[in-house]
């Protein structure tokens, strides 16, 4: 979703936004645009409709001079992306120029406000009408931007993340957020904007993430000023981020999300790092144990999240259900905020957010505190909204994602799921000893038996071939198996943009099998667990009306590869940790299928990575 970068002090400002703005690609856009703050002092703002590279060639042979600069990618919320809907907006006098992340949902009372005083409007967006406010309030009192910014956020209702510039006072940005990330990095006499790390890290690691209605002032070669709108001073902390700029590209790889896949193995390494012991026979997550009583009083566990994160969140009940005989629900946060749910003290919401940013998660969370609930975060993006929201919580630790599908964060997201099921059972009681040890040695073998299935990535690139013809797929599992059938689906739609749908096995009868002829390719999860049996039933049901089977199998199962038309073997694991080993193999075959059908894999269309509005 929409990008923000900003830039003040004495180094050139346009090459710092350009790739400020590549950094963030991955969250999502349709446009993109710069405001510069030349040398003579003219406010110089370009922007254009399409990607990043689209601007610097419309850029080219323009005058890019200055030291103080914003730029941002938009994704449309209000108006179809085009360049005069791109960001930054300017007010009508050309001074003040803004970029604007979110949603300013009373705009249209101020639009028509303004236009009453003789505001003209270039574009059909909610940001426009911010800057011209901040210009109708600054102008007729002659206040600095600090006030008028802070006499317009007043007015605003909604969702904000902004940078301001005036080209009367080169020497200072404004900025300022509700609801909506933005990070400010500090470096040697200089400043840098952010919506998230990855454009900073490159200059410092010394980074204020600005809390709700909080307003940074920078100025080149002077502290950072953080005040709220009533212009209150607000302490703020400077956090080190590690990041490093490897993990912010392809290193080798076509795609950030083959990469990604197969980072996977690491991923789970760095994420059972600390928690796992050295001997393999024990894990303990500190804030189930820093907060075990208050976990342990819960009579119920609500899980919120969206997408793939409510994927993880479906096996993260079985997990949490199976060893700690506690009851879990699921729920789509956006559907959660709004359903007046019956929720109190005695709950404990555990929230799953690769980005820790999905505004639908963090109102649930909002909504889940001023009931009385206990939160628990699941998150990636360390310092995000939802993460500091919650009550406690543990961090995946995979690293940032990039690719818009998300992978290595779903098998983070079920890793910690693991190792928080684990646990707190332990503390309850509720898991017997040699069952609990079984259970984390598997998991530290996961790592390596990922290594096994991204062996098989060749074959199933081969394999892709086949089903580019395809305009449906289903995709089946059943008790753990699921929701990797229900993922599996997600990532084929996302990237491949070919119609996917997963089903519980069983519930195949039920209606979807209507749909299955020769044409119709259908995976099914098929590992040798507890529901194999059955599992093999439903692709024989799937093969007597002529579907064409996709099987995950276990290594050396000789009974489905005589019945499916393709098998993938793999590796065996336990059951309640299979997912970690079957997602792998569909996250390649939805990454393959789309690359052969030429599709802008990392970046798909439509999509944003942090989506930030609901
Ligand atoms: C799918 C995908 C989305 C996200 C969803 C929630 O590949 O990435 O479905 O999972 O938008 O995002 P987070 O986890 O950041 O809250």
């Amino acid at each position: 979703m929409c990008g923000i970068v900003g830039y003040i002090g004495h180094r050139k400002a346009y090459p710092i936004l350009i790739k400020g703005l590549k950094r963030l690609e991955y969250r999502g856009y349709d446009s993109a645009g710069v405001a510069l703050i030349s040398d003579s002092c003219q406010l110089n703002v370009y922007k254009t409709k399409g990607k990043v590279a689209d601007l610097e060639t419309f850029v080219s042979q323009k005058d890019i001079s200055g030291t103080i600069g914003i730029a941002h990618t938009r994704w449309a919320t209000h108006g179809e992306p085009c360049s005069a809907n791109a960001h930054p907006h300017y007010s009508s006098s050309g001074r003040f120029a803004l970029i604007h992340n979110g949603i300013i949902e009373n705009y249209a009372v101020l639009k028509e406000k303004l236009q009453a005083k003789g505001y003209h409007f270039n574009s059909s967006t909610d940001t426009e009408v911010l800057v011209q406010l901040i210009e109708y309030i600054q102008s007729a009192d002659h206040i600095d931007l600090l006030t008028a910014v802070q006499l317009a956020l007043r007015e605003v209702i909604g969702a904000y993340a902004i940078a301001v510039m005036d080209r009367d006072n080169p020497d200072e940005i404004v900025a300022a957020r509700k609801s909506s990330p933005l990070v400010v990095g500090i470096g040697e006499g200089e400043f840098f904007l952010a919506s998230d790390a990855t454009p900073i890290v490159e200059y410092t690691d010394k980074v204020v993430y600005l809390e709700d209605e909080e307003i940074a002032v920078i100025r080149r070669d002077s502290p950072l000023k953080v005040v709220n709108l009533n212009n209150v001073e607000c302490p703020h902390k400077v956090q080190t981020v590690s990041m490093n700029l490897g993990q912010l590209e392809k290193g080798g790889y076509p795609h950030f999300m083959l990469k990604e896949i197969f980072e996977q193995p690491a991923c789970i390494n760095d994420c059972m790092r600390g928690r796992v012991n050295i001997e393999g026979n024990n894990v303990v997550l500190s804030a189930v144990i820093d907060y075990k009583e208050r976990l342990l009083a819960a009579k119920r566990f609500i899980i919120v999240a969206c997408g793939t994160s409510w994927h993880a969140g479906l096996i993260g009940k079985q997990l949490i259900e199976t060893f700690c005989r506690i009851p879990v629900e699921v729920e789509y946060a956006s559907e959660f905020r709004y359903r007046d749910p019956v929720i109190g003290p005695d709950d404990v919401v555990i929230a799953i957010s690769q980005s820790g940013e999905t505004a639908d998660t963090l109102a649930a969370v909002e909504l889940a505190k001023s009931r009385g609930a206990f939160i628990y975060g699941i998150c990636n993006a360390v310092g995000s909204s939802i993460p500091r929201a919650t009550d406690t919580g543990s961090y995946i630790h995979v690293g940032p994602e990039i690719g818009v599908a998300s992978t290595k964060a779903f098998t983070g997201q079920v890793t910690v799921l693991a190792m928080l099921a684990l646990t707190l059972g332990r503390e309850k009681g509720t898991i017997d000893e040699a069952k609990f040890v079984s259970v984390v040695q598997e998991l530290q073998h996961i790592p390596e038996k990922m290594e096994e299935v991204l062996k098989l990535n060749d074959r199933i690139a081969e394999l892709s071939k086949i089903f580019t013809y395809a305009h449906n797929f289903i995709y089946l599992g059943r008790g753990y198996a699921y929701p990797v059938a229900l993922e599996g689906a997600l990532k084929l739609k996302e990237i491949s943009y070919i119609h996917a749908e997963g089903y519980p096995a069983a519930e195949m009868k039920h209606g979807p099998i209507a749909l299955i002829d020769a044409e119709m390719p259908v995976v099914v999860v098929a590992t040798q667990n507890g529901l194999y049996e059955k599992v093999l039933s439903n692709i024989q049901e799937i093969k007597a009306r002529k579907g064409r089977v996709v099987a995950l199998v276990t290594k050396g199962d000789n009974i489905i590869s005589r019945v499916a038309d393709t098998v993938i073997e793999l590796p065996a694991v336990m059951e309640c940790l299979d997912p970690l080993i079957t997602t792998v193999p569909l996250q390649l075959l939805a990454y393959h299928i789309a690359v052969c059908k030429g599709m802008d894999v990392d970046q798909p269309r439509n999509l944003a990575k942090s989506v930030t509005v609901e």
